[in-house]
């Protein structure tokens, strides 16, 4: 069985998670210079935002 998860990860990115590992982390800051991905801007802009889990499905 696989389990899939978008984590929206507190003040940063949406990190899409299968089997627990984290395959890529997606920009939700919106000043990403590599968006769709994260690049580490949002913490330098000061963006703020809940944790949840915005998704998750097992297959
Ligand atoms: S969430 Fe990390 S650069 Fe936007």
């Amino acid at each position: 069985m696989t389990k899939i998860r978008i984590i929206s990860k507190r003040d940063g990115p949406n990190l899409v998670e299968v089997d627990g590992k984290v395959k890529v982390a997606l920009c939700r800051c919106g000043h990403s210079n590599k968006k769709p991905y994260c690049d580490g801007t949002h913490a330098k802009v000061g963006f703020r935002a809940d944790e949840k889990i915005a998704f998750e499905l097992e297959l």
